[in-house]
């Protein structure tokens, strides 16, 4: 891969890595900067001070990629019917949504669905079909364990009805993202390979391939994950990796993580969270 030199302009095109199996094209890593003086929203929040550069990643779309994801949205659409079936919120659901919103959730996923800490994900701008799974997912129904397992998730929506969920899906989704960046350049080249090409060696899909070349996602079932924490990242493929979170359609995830090693992670981790 042709990484761009720090001198280079912002927008400067490098040369296209070629062999990617899914998504060969040009990568056009810019807006290097460093962070030293503009820690941003970590340093509010005591994180160290070190120097790491701000990078944000351009993926351009190649057609190819949305393959494996066609195929594996048929093999899921099924399961997932029932789940995305629509009933409009009354009028006062609306208004317990947007109080909801504002006076718990954003205590978490901050105000404008951006999160602050790394450890809670950005909800901001994500599909809302996504994010009504996950709403669904993190409850117990009918005193059956929760699809997805998490303590906080699971208290923060033991109350919610469908269509309480349903807004909120929508509220978080209306909002814009404020995307996080990449942080270690040494580990790119690793990242955007895993990301763009997988490793067929060792029967690994690429990420391009379901998540879009420039990880927005294939809504409903396939998340946008660009921008988001990569330390949320991290953590997610772990869980995946070792069955922790399990509410995969069709083990889509459990099958990648699997083949990820600690490295992997990190490395495809921070790619994305650069990725534009
Ligand atoms: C006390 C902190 C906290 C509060 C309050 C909170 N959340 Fe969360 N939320 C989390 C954490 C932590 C996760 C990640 C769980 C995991 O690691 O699996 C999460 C995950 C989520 C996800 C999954 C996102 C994804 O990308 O998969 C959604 C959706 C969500 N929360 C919505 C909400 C909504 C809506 C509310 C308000 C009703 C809310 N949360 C309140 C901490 C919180
Ligand atoms: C075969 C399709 C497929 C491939 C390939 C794939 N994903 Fe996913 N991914 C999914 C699906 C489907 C979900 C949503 C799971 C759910 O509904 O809970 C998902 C969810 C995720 C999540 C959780 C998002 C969140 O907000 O909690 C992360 C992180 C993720 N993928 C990262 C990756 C990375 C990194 C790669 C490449 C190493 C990758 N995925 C490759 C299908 C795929």
């Amino acid at each position: 891969m042709d990484l761009p030199a720090f001198e280079r302009p912002a927008k400067a095109i490098s040369a296209a890595e070629g062999g990617g199996r899914s998504c060969g094209r040009a990568i056009d890593i810019s807006k290097w900067a460093w962070r030293n003086k503009d820690m941003g929203k970590r340093k509010e929040h005591g994180a160290k001070r070190v120097a790491v550069y701000n990078i944000s990643i351009q993926e351009r779309h190649a057609p190819e990629v949305t393959m494996i994801a066609r195929f594996s949205i048929l093999l899921i659409a099924l399961t997932a019917q029932s789940v995305f079936a629509q009933t409009a919120p009354t009028p006062a659901d609306q208004a317990r949504i947007k109080l909801t919103a504002e006076s718990i959730c954003a205590a978490c996923h901050g105000a404008d669905g951006n999160s602050i800490l790394a450890v809670n994900p950005s909800l901001a701008g994500q599909h809302p079909g996504y994010l009504f799974k996950q709403l669904h997912d993190f409850k117990s129904w009918d005193g059956k364990p929760a699809v997805r397992d998490n303590a906080v998730m699971a208290g923060m929506t033991a109350a919610l009805s469908e269509a309480d969920m349903r807004g909120l899906a929508a509220y978080f989704s209306s909002q814009t993202l404020k995307p996080e960046t990449a942080k270690h350049r040494e580990t790119l080249a690793l990242g955007q390979k895993i990301w763009r090409a997988g490793d067929t060696s060792k029967g690994l899909a690429s990420c391009a391939g379901c998540h879009g070349p420039a990880g927005k996602g294939i809504p409903p079932l396939y998340p946008s994950i660009h921008g988001q924490h990569a330390e949320y990242i991290e953590a997610q493929l772990k869980a995946f990796r070792v069955g922790e979170r399990k509410n995969d359609p069709a083990h889509a995830m459990r099958d990648v993580a699997s083949r990820l090693t600690d490295a992997e992670i990190k490395a495809v981790a921070d790619y994305t969270a650069g990725l534009r």
